[in-house]
C-alpha cells in the first residue's frame, strides 16, 4: 500500500497577494497531477492541515474545485489556518468528517488503521488535543487489536528546534506522548505544520512531519529564531507499507525530474 501525505497547501483566491508570492492553488493542482501520474501512484491521499491560508469561504471554494482532480480517495485534516465549521460545511461529500464536535475520524478498509485528530484551536496558531480527544484516541488504540495504527494530526507533538514554529506548537504534547507510550502497535505519527521534513521519537514511536506543497519554512534553529519561508521545491511524503517491511517513509518532489538512467527499465 502507498499512502501520499501532502500538507500545508495554504490555498488562497487568485487575487490574494499571497498568491503572487507562492501560487499555492496552482501548486496543489501540480501536486494532484503529479501523484495521479506518478510511477509510485498512491492508493490514498491525506492532506494534513492548513488546507487554506485564512479560513475564508472563497478559499475553500478554490480547494473544492481542486480536490476532485485527485484520482484516489482524499482525506482532509484541519490545521491552525483552517476553520473546522466551514470545512465541515463546505465538504459534505467528505462524510467521514463528524457532523458535530471535533473533526476526529478513523479510516478503515486498509491493512493499516488511520486515526486522524483535530488539533485546531479556533483563531489560534497553537494546537491542542484536550482530555476528551486523548481519551478517544486511547480507546481507538485499545479497540484495534489486528492492525498497526498510523496517527495523523497537524501540530507535531515535539519541539523541533525551529523556535518560531515551536511557539505555535501543540500545547499538550506531553499528554499525547503518554497515550502513545501505552501502545506498542502504533506504526507512525504523521504531522504537518512545520513545512519541513523532521523526525523524532515520541513515546517510543517515530513522528514525522511533512513538507509543504506550497512554500517551506526557513531552517533557522535555536537562538536563530526568526520566522522565514523559502522557495525550496514543493515536496510531499510517500509512505510505503508492506506486511513484511512495515511502513517506510520517502519524500518526493512535486516537480518531475528527468531520469538519468534506469537499468533495464523503461519507466
Ligand atoms: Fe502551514
Ligand atoms: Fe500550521
Amino acid at each position: 500500500m502507498l499512502i501520499a501525505q501532502l500538507s500545508d497547501c495554504h490555498v488562497v483566491v487568485p487575487e490574494d497577494e499571497f498568491n503572487e508570492l507562492y501560487h499555492p492553488a496552482d501548486k496543489l493542482i501540480d501536486a494532484a497531477r503529479h501523484v495521479n501520474n506518478s510511477v509510485n501512484r498512491p492508493d490514498i491521499v491525506f492532506l494534513t492541515g492548513d488546507l487554506v491560508n485564512t479560513a475564508k469561504r472563497e478559499e475553500y471554494e478554490v480547494l473544492r474545485d481542486i480536490l476532485p482532480t485527485f484520482e484516489m480517495p482524499v482525506y482532509l485534516l484541519p490545521g491552525n489556518h483552517d476553520d473546522c465549521s466551514l470545512l465541515r460545511e463546505m465538504f459534505p461529500e467528505h462524510d467521514y468528517l463528524p457532523k458535530e464536535g471535533k473533526l476526529n475520524y478513523v479510516v478503515d478498509g486498509w491493512p493499516l488503521k488511520f486515526i486522524c485528530l483535530d488539533t485546531n484551536i479556533h483563531g489560534k496558531p497553537q494546537g491542542r488535543l484536550g482530555e476528551e480527544q486523548l481519551d478517544w484516541l486511547d480507546q481507538e488504540l485499545k479497540a484495534e487489536t489486528a492492525r498497526p495504527v498510523v496517527i495523523m494530526l497537524h501540530h507535531p507533538p515535539f519541539k523541533t528546534g525551529l523556535t518560531s514554529m515551536d511557539e505555535m506548537g501543540l500545547l499538550d504534547m506531553a499528554e499525547f506522548a503518554e497515550v502513545v507510550a501505552r501502545h506498542d502497535h502504533i506504526e507512525r505519527v504523521l504531522c504537518g505544520h512545520l513545512h519541513r521534513a523532521i523526525q523524532k521519537l515520541v513515546g517510543g514511536t517515530l513522528v514525522q512531519t511533512c513538507p509543504s506543497t506550497s512554500h517551506q519554512v526557513r531552517l533557522l534553529l535555536g537562538e536563530n529564531n526568526a520566522l522565514g519561508t523559502t522557495f525550496e521545491p514543493p515536496e510531499y511524503l510517500l509512505h510505503y507499507w508492506t506486511e513484511a517491511g512495515g511502513l517506510v517513509t520517502h519524500s518526493d518532489y512535486v516537480k518531475d525530474y528527468d531520469v538519468a538512467w534506469t537499468l533495464d527499465g523503461e519507466m
